[in-house]
């Protein structure tokens, strides 16, 4: 990062970093209330993601079980946003690890991932019950805290970092970093600022236009990572704030990590450009984008899974209503890997019951056995964890 890469209008925000005579960092410029007219992207796409989002606000009042489809969703999230970082668990295997709590034969960055979970229920009980309010600093520290728990005593959880960061490419020197953001001195003021514009955000008497919640999102997601206030954890920190911000709006809580994991090097550049060129457009078109494909893809997915339930109760029609293999069906596709002493638990059955349940299940093909384990047997859904696993069909684009 070089004073000539730098947009003139953002040279004042540079400063020099102590003790490293060749290296300027960058202070976060104020988070922007609206975007620069002609920043806000592809208005074409703007308007299909919003309408994108809208469609999913109706789908998902009529799934039969929202809950369900949602609860394998946001593992997808912890999965895929997790993998941005670089681990390496796949859904399968972090179900697996839920159900048994065994890391046998798993990779141990299961954990990593499983965390990310944790804090994504965190936040979205946090919303859910106190809205926007609930986006505060104190949550945003919790959920990092809670993301990093098992890193290395010395390792600052929910606090800030006390030195400079340089981000990427890796092993370049520190004066040709992409991007050197504020020095730690200046960071809690920039983050002060960033709750009270965005993650607080209500539109002031003044302003004549309340912001689009989706560039909500976006300018929440690219100032956080600009500010970049922890040592590490912060990509997955900051990509938890889009779904809270959507749900703590109302609106499902919609799952983008997959499509930037897919664009990984767009999703750097992107923001790179609202960095240092003070550009949106790229960042903005790639949150539109995501929205429509994450939107597509969940309703998709639930149209799916409606259609598995359907098949399985066909299927198990003919064993007694208030039998395992009855009931357990309709569960499956919001817990595609079980073990039997959780079916019992979801059931309110004996373990004895429901091991004779999931017999008959994997005699149907419904339920496969899984690896045999230390840690309790697992049986899978296999259909359920197919579809998932599968990547999105791009959604049909509509003339305009
Ligand atoms: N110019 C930039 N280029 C690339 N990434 C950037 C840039 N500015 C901010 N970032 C953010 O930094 C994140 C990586 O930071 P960090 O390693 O602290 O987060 P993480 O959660 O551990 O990793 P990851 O985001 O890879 O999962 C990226 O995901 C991205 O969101
Ligand atoms: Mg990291």
């Amino acid at each position: 990062m070089r004073r000539e890469d730098i947009a003139v209008p953002l040279r004042p925000y540079l400063v020099p970093v102590d003790g490293r005579p060749n290296l300027l960092a960058m202070t976060a410029p104020p988070t922007p209330r609206r975007l620069p007219v002609g920043q806000s992207g592809d208005r074409g796409l703007l308007i299909e993601a919003n309408a994108a989002l809208a469609r999913l606000d109706e789908a998902m009042q009529q799934w039969p079980a929202p809950d369900l489809v949602t609860r394998t969703l946001a593992r997808r999230e912890a999965v895929q946003s997790s993998q941005i970082e670089g681990t390496r668990t796949d859904l399968d295997q972090l179900l697996v690890y839920e159900a048994t709590l065994g890391l046998d034969g798993l990779p141990p960055d299961v954990v990593v991932t499983e965390r990310y979970v944790q804090a994504l229920q965190l936040g979205l009980d946090a919303v859910r019950e106190h809205g926007r309010s609930a986006i505060t600093l104190d949550l945003v520290n919790q959920l990092h805290a809670l993301l990093m728990q098992d890193m290395a005593d010395e390792f600052p959880k929910g606090a800030y970092r006390q030195e400079q960061a340089v981000i990427g490419p890796l092993g370049s020197r520190p004066e040709d970093a992409r991007f050197v953001p504020s020095p730690p001195g200046r960071i809690d003021e920039a983050m002060r600022e960033l709750e009270q514009s965005m993650f607080q955000y209500t539109a002031a008497e003044d302003e004549q236009f309340e912001l689009n919640v989706l560039a909500q999102i976006a300018i929440a997601h690219a100032q956080f990572e600009t500010i970049h206030p922890y040592k590490d954890g912060n990509g997955r920190t900051g990509r938890l704030l889009m779904p809270l911000i959507l749900a703590a709006e109302g609106h499902p809580p919609l799952y983008l990590s997959g499509a930037l994991l897919r664009s990984k090097d767009m999703y750097y550049d992107a923001l790179n450009q609202v960095q240092i060129k003070g550009n949106w457009v790229p960042w903005m078109n790639m949150v539109s984008r995501s929205v429509i494909e994450a939107t597509h893809d969940a309703i998709s997915i639930a149209a799916d899974m409606q259609q598995l339930q359907a098949g399985w109760a066909e299927t198990v029609k003919g064993y007694r209503s208030d039998s395992v293999a009855r009931r357990l069906p309709a569960l499956l596709i919001g817990h595609p890997v079980v073990t039997a002493s959780q079916v019992a638990a979801l059931l309110d059955v004996s373990e004895r019951s429901a091991l004779t349940g999931i017999y008959a299940l994997e005699k149907e093909g419904i339920l496969e056995q899984g690896n045999e384990r230390n840690w309790g047997r697992t049986y899978h859904a296999k259909a359920v964890l197919q579809r998932l696993n599968q990547l999105p069909a791009l959604p049909v684009r509509r003339p305009r």
